[in-house]
C-alpha cells in the first residue's frame, strides 16, 4: 500500500458495501471458456447502455478478457453459492460438470441467472492492481429470480425493507379479483401444489385420502381410540368412518389392539406408512432443490411462527401420542 492504510481494515470497510454476485465469462484465444466470480460489477450509463467491472491483474483469465473483446455478466441467483464458489476457485476446471452454451462472439453462457448481460468491451482502464473493463450491452435477459448478495465477506439474501403492498392491497373488491401478491392465495396454492404430488402417490398405492391420513396418523401416534382418531382428523374433512376402518382391516393395514379399545397399524400398514414417509422426504428434496439453504431456513422460520400465532386450536394430525 502506498499510504498508511491498514489493508485488513480497508478490506473490512469495503466489505460493508453490499453487492450482488456475478460470474463473468469470456473466451481465450483458442475459444476455450474462461470465467471469474466478480462483485465489482456496476451500471455506468443507460444511453449508450454501459456496464463496468474490475479484474485483478493476477487473474489467470486476465489475458483472455483483455483480448477477447466480449464478456458476459451473469447476475447470480440466491441459490447459486456453489457456482460463485466454483468460479472463485483459481485453477479449477470451472466449466466441467455445469451446463453452458455459446452466445454472441462465442461467449460462454450459463443457463441460470437473475439477469444476464452480453457485452462488447469498449474501454479498458488501469486501476491499480486491477483492470477496469467497460462494456456496451448488446443483449440482456432477466428472470425475476431473487439475487445472491455479498456483504462483509459472506453470502446474504436481499430483503425488501418496505413492501409497497400492504396485506389486503392485492385484493380488488370493486373488480372482484386479486393479484399474485395475495398472501392467502400464495399459501393455499403452495399447499395445493405440495399435496397434489403426494395425493398422486397414495392414489397410485390404491389408498384414498381418509386411508392415507389414518395410516400416517396411526404411524406417528402408535395406537389411538376411535374417538382420538376422529378428533385428530375431523378438521380435514377426511376422517375415516367405520366402513373405511373395516376396509383397512380387510386390506391388512390396520388392526384392533388386544384390549379391543384402540386401532394400530399392522406390519404391512407400517411398511406402507414408512414408504409414504420416504416418498415425502424425497419430494421435499426435489421441491426445494432450486432454493438456497438460507431462503428455506427463512421460510421455515416464518411458517413455524405463523402456525403458532394463528392456531385456532385445531389438533395436530401427526404428533406423537
Ligand atoms: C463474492 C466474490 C466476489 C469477487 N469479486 C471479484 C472481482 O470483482 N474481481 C476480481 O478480480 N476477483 C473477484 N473475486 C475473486 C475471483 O473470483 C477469484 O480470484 C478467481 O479465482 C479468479 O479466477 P482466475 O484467476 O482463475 O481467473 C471475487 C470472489 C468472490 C467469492
Amino acid at each position: 500500500m502506498t499510504t498508511a492504510i491498514d489493508a485488513t481494515d480497508f478490506r473490512y470497510a469495503l466489505g460493508q458495501f453490499a453487492t450482488g454476485v456475478t460470474v463473468i465469462t469470456s473466451t481465450d484465444q483458442e475459444q476455450n471458456p474462461v470465467g471469474v466470480t466478480a462483485s465489482s460489477f456496476n451500471s455506468v450509463s443507460l444511453d449508450p447502455p454501459l456496464v463496468l467491472w474490475s479484474l485483478a491483474k493476477n487473474s489467470n483469465s486476465l489475458a483472455a478478457f483483455e483480448q477477447s473483446g466480449y464478456f458476459c455478466v451473469h447476475v447470480l441467483t440466491a441459490s447459486q453459492e456453489d457456482i460463485s464458489q466454483k468460479f472463485a476457485t483459481k485453477g479449477a476446471d470451472k466449466f466441467a460438470d455445469i451446463e453452458w452454451s455459446r452466445g454472441e462472439g462465442e461467449l460462454p453462457l450459463l443457463p441460470v441467472y437473475a439477469a444476464r448481460f452480453q457485452c462488447k468491451t469498449t474501454y479498458q482502464y488501469e486501476g491499480g492492481d486491477h483492470v477496469i473493463f467497460v462494456g456496451e450491452v448488446i443483449d440482456f435477459e432477466k428472470t425475476g429470480e431473487p439475487p445472491l448478495v455479498f456483504h462483509a465477506g459472506r453470502y446474504a439474501l436481499a430483503k425488501n425493507k418496505d413492501s409497497k403492498e400492504r396485506p389486503g392491497d392485492a385484493v380488488d373488491l370493486e373488480q372482484g379479483n386479486f393479484n399474485d401478491n395475495f398472501f392467502l392465495y400464495l399459501l393455499s396454492r403452495a399447499h395445493y401444489q405440495v399435496s397434489f404430488s403426494m395425493r398422486q402417490e397414495f392414489e397410485k398405492a390404491g389408498v384414498n385420502h381418509s386411508e392415507y391420513l389414518t395410516l400416517t396418523v396411526l404411524g406417528m401416534a402408535g395406537a389411538l381410540s376411535w374417538q382420538d382418531l376422529q378428533t385428530r382428523i375431523e378438521h380435514t374433512g377426511h376422517a375415516p368412518d367405520h366402513g373405511i376402518m373395516n376396509e383397512m382391516q380387510d386390506k391388512g393395514l390396520v388392526r384392533v389392539t388386544d384390549d379391543g379399545k384402540t386401532y394400530a397399524l399392522t406390519i404391512k400398514g407400517r411398511e406402507l406408512y414408512i414408504s409414504f414417509l420416504a416418498i415425502s422426504k424425497a419430494q421435499e428434496e426435489e421441491l426445494l432443490a432450486g432454493f438456497s439453504e438460507a431462503e428455506i431456513a427463512d421460510v421455515r422460520g416464518f411458517l413455524q411462527r405463523f402456525i403458532q400465532k394463528t392456531d385456532p386450536g385445531i389438533p395436530s394430525l401427526w404428533q406423537h401420542k
